[in-house]
């Protein structure tokens, strides 16, 4: 006889999945890649929730082998996350040299300072040139890709352009996109998104600054009927239980899934995780020139408190490239970002990902035993 109770929201309906649990799709700035990679997509999808691959920056050739590889691992839906910036007018044009690129777009005084912090850290500061991944034309081949390959769900981290959405339905992808308030909820409503994640600023990685708690109901008004996830700082079943209470239909995971056995996370990273608490992160732009939280760090204290502007997201990016990749030779992950959201004082111990995710599947029945919000049911 199967005990095993059943978990579900009209998100599992939606997305032909067991329980209303996705996980994060977390991406990687360099060295380190990227975080929620095929084992950890593969594993949560045949846990029952969804995995969700963090692609942003895979160049097109991997990005296609790392979905074939999530398909030799389960039969499961998944997703593929790109962060997709909405505004995409400051994308340095792609056939610049790097000299060039920063010569006319990096003022003088952001390069010094990056130059003076590699000496002072000792690591050779290596021209690396990157394909420039967050362009219209490559962002195009990319969901290409994802229609060919048949991903289910793809999900936009920064924003949907308008022609992203009637490209994705046409070819039968599904689509998710972030908002970190009401207004950016509004404008995934009117590119006609399927789900939208409200993303509060407690979250690892890219952030607003409207808590959980306050904007994930907001949203839920300002969007109805389009279902709603929360993210950010939902490490547990309390939190699952809280989101669902909120009015979301589902939760998007980062932070507790960095705890899992299959993330794909340096061991620096989960030595600093599994110390860290809930003070121990930081939002600052040093590295992308959007709010992104991390744990802290001496590179980011330094920009911090240097004074310096910080350029427009992919300027920014531009001018700390380098740095990011030379660090990364070097293995000085210890001056590498680390995005963590503030929930990361509640988790402790590496486990595989499925038993992250029954841990806050049961806490969440057991509580739910006692308060039923509408929208769940269970049953033996
Ligand atoms: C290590 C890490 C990497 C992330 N990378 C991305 C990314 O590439 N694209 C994206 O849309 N969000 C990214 N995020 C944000 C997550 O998608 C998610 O919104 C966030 O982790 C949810 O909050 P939580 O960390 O409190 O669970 C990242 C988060 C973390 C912790």
């Amino acid at each position: 006889m199967n005990n095993r109770k059943t978990f579900r929201t009209e998100l599992c309906d939606m997305l032909g999945i067991e329980y209303p649990i996705l996980l994060a799709g977390m991406g990687g700035l360099a060295g380190e890649g990227h975080a929620a990679q095929p084992k950890l997509v593969a594993a949560v999808s045949n846990a029952g929730g969804m995995g969700v691959l963090g692609a942003t920056g895979l160049p097109l050739d991997e990005l296609r082998a790392e979905i074939r590889e999530i398909k030799s691992l389960t039969g499961k839906p998944f997703g593929v996350d790109v962060l997709l910036p909405e505004d995409l007018s400051v994308s340095p044009p792609p056939n610049m040299s790097l000299a060039e690129l920063k010569r006319n777009f990096i003022p003088k005084q952001h390069i010094d300072f990056v130059e003076k912090l590699a000496a002072d850290y000792g690591v050779p500061l290596t021209e690396i040139r990157q394909e420039l991944v967050f362009s219209v034309e490559h962002s195009k081949k990319q969901i290409q890709v994802l229609l060919e390959e048949g991903v289910p769900l793809y999900c936009a981290g920064l924003g949907i352009p308008d022609w992203l959405v009637p490209m994705a339905h046409e070819g039968g992808m599904k689509v998710l996109g972030l908002a970190g308030n009401v207004r950016g909820a509004l404008r995934h409503k009117k590119a006609r998104g399927d789900f939208i994640v409200a993303q509060g600023y407690e979250a690892g990685g890219h952030t607003g600054r409207i808590g959980t708690f306050a904007l994930v109901p907001q949203v839920v008004d300002a969007v109805a009927p389009t279902p709603v996830l929360a993210a950010g700082g939902i490490g547990d079943g309390r939190g699952l239980v809280a989101a669902l209470v909120l009015g979301a239909v589902g939760v998007w995971v980062g932070t507790a899934f960095l705890f899992a056995e299959e993330a794909n996370v340096t061991d620096i990273h989960r030595k600093m995780i599994s110390e860290a608490n809930e003070e121990d992160t930081r939002v600052s732009r040093v590295w992308t020139g959007k709010t992104l939280r991390q744990i802290k760090n001496p590179i980011q204290e330094a920009f911090d408190s240097s004074g310096l502007r910080p350029l427009p997201m992919l300027v920014q990016l531009l001018l700390m490239m380098d740095l990011i990749n030379s660090l990364a030779k070097a293995e000085r992950y210890d001056l590498l970002c680390a995005p963590t959201g503030q929930i990361v004082g509640l988790l402790k111990e590496t486990k595989p990902a499925k038993q992250i995710l029954d841990d806050m599947v049961n806490g969440a029945i057991k509580l739910l035993g006692e308060t039923l919000p509408t929208k769940v049911k269970i049953e033996s």
